[in-house]
C-alpha cells in the first residue's frame, strides 16, 4: 500500500474550476441532500473533479471545500483515504489498479504486478514514457472469489492471468480499452464455480421410497408438503380468523370474540 500524499507542486495547475455542464451537475448533485446535509456531497463532486481532470489536483480539493463550506483538511482527509481517487497524474488510457491483499496475492497478484512493471513502469504510480499507462498496488477490492484481479477506472477485470493482463494493457494502450469485456476474463459467470456448476444439476422430484434398497418408485405419487413444522396455537398472530380487514360481520365478529378470549387469557 503506497503512502497517498498529494502530488509535488511541479504537477499541481494553479486552479481548477467544474466546466459548464460539470457545474450544473455538481448544483443538481448538492441539492439532493437535505438541509445542512451538503457535504454528504464531497465524494461525488471530488470524483467528477477527476473524471474531469484525470486526478484530484490541490485546486479541485480547495474548491469542493469552498463549495460545501468544509475545513479544507477534511476534503483532504477524504481524498486521500480513498484509492479511487487519484493524487498525481496517471496513465491517460489506463490506470492499473492490481489488488494485492490476501486472496489476489494466493492467486498470483505478484505475476500481475510483474507484468505491470515489465510494461508500464518499474514503479507504482509512475506513468509509462509516454504518459498512457499507469499502475499501482491496492486493497481488496471486493472482488476476492474473482481473484485475482486488477480495477482499470471504473471497472473490474478478473480471474486474471499475466498473459490476459498483458493482452488486456496492450488493447488500452491502443485505444480500443472500451472493447474489453469487464468482469471474469475465463468462461466463468460472474461468481458462480469456475467450469460451471457442480450441485443441483438435477431436477430435484418428490419420490417415495419403494423398500429400504433406496430404489425409487418410478411414477412415485407427490408427497404432500409436511405439516411438522406449522404451529399448533390460536395466538392472534397464527389465527387465521383475525386476518384484516374483516369481509363480513361473521367473521368481525368472530374477530372481536378471539381477541376477547385472548385478552381474557392474558389476565387471568
Ligand atoms: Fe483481491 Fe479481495 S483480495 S479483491
Amino acid at each position: 500500500m503506497s503512502v497517498r500524499r498529494l502530488a509535488e507542486d511541479q504537477f499541481q495547475p494553479a486552479g481548477f474550476a467544474f466546466n459548464a455542464e460539470n457545474s450544473a451537475w455538481a448544483e443538481a448533485t448538492i441539492r439532493k441532500y437535505p438541509e445542512g446535509r451538503q457535504q454528504s456531497a464531497v465524494i461525488p463532486l471530488l470524483m467528477r473533479a477527476q473524471e474531469q481532470d484525470g486526478w484530484v489536483t490541490k485546486a479541485a480539493i480547495e474548491f469542493v471545500a469552498e463549495k460545501l463550506q468544509m475545513p479544507y483538511i477534511r476534503v483532504l482527509e477524504v481524498a486521500t483515504f480513498y484509492t479511487q481517487f487519484q493524487l498525481k497524474p496517471v496513465g491517460t488510457r489506463a490506470h492499473i489498479q492490481v489488488c494485492g491483499t490476501t486472496p489476489c496475492m494466493l492467486r498470483g497478484a505478484e505475476d500481475l504486478m510483474k507484468v505491470c512493471k515489465h510494461k508500464i513502469h518499474a514503479e507504482p504510480l509512475e506513468r509509462n514514457a509516454s504518459g498512457t499507462l499507469s499502475w499501482e498496488e491496492v486493497e481488496c477490492q471486493g472482488a476476492c472469489v474473482n481473484a485475482p484481479m486488477v480495477i482499470i477506472f471504473k471497472d473490474a477485470y478478473e480471474d486474471l492471468t499475466p498473459e490476459r493482463l498483458e493482452e488486456i494493457i496492450d488493447a488500452f494502450e491502443a485505444g480500443k480499452g472500451a472493447e474489453v469485456k469487464t468482469g471474469p476474463q475465463t468462461d466463468r459467470h460472474f461468481s458462480a464455480p469456475a467450469g460451471g456448476a457442480v450441485t443441483l444439476t438435477e431436477e430435484i422430484k418428490a419420490v417415495r421410497w419403494a423398500d429400504g434398497n433406496g430404489a425409487p418408485v418410478a411414477d412415485a405419487a407427490e408427497v404432500p408438503p409436511s405439516n411438522a413444522a406449522r404451529p399448533q396455537t390460536d395466538t392472534p398472530i397464527t389465527d387465521p380468523k383475525l386476518k384484516t380487514p374483516a369481509t363480513d360481520k361473521a367473521a368481525a365478529a368472530d374477530n372481536a370474540k378471539v381477541s376477547g378470549d385472548n385478552a381474557d387469557k392474558a389476565k387471568g
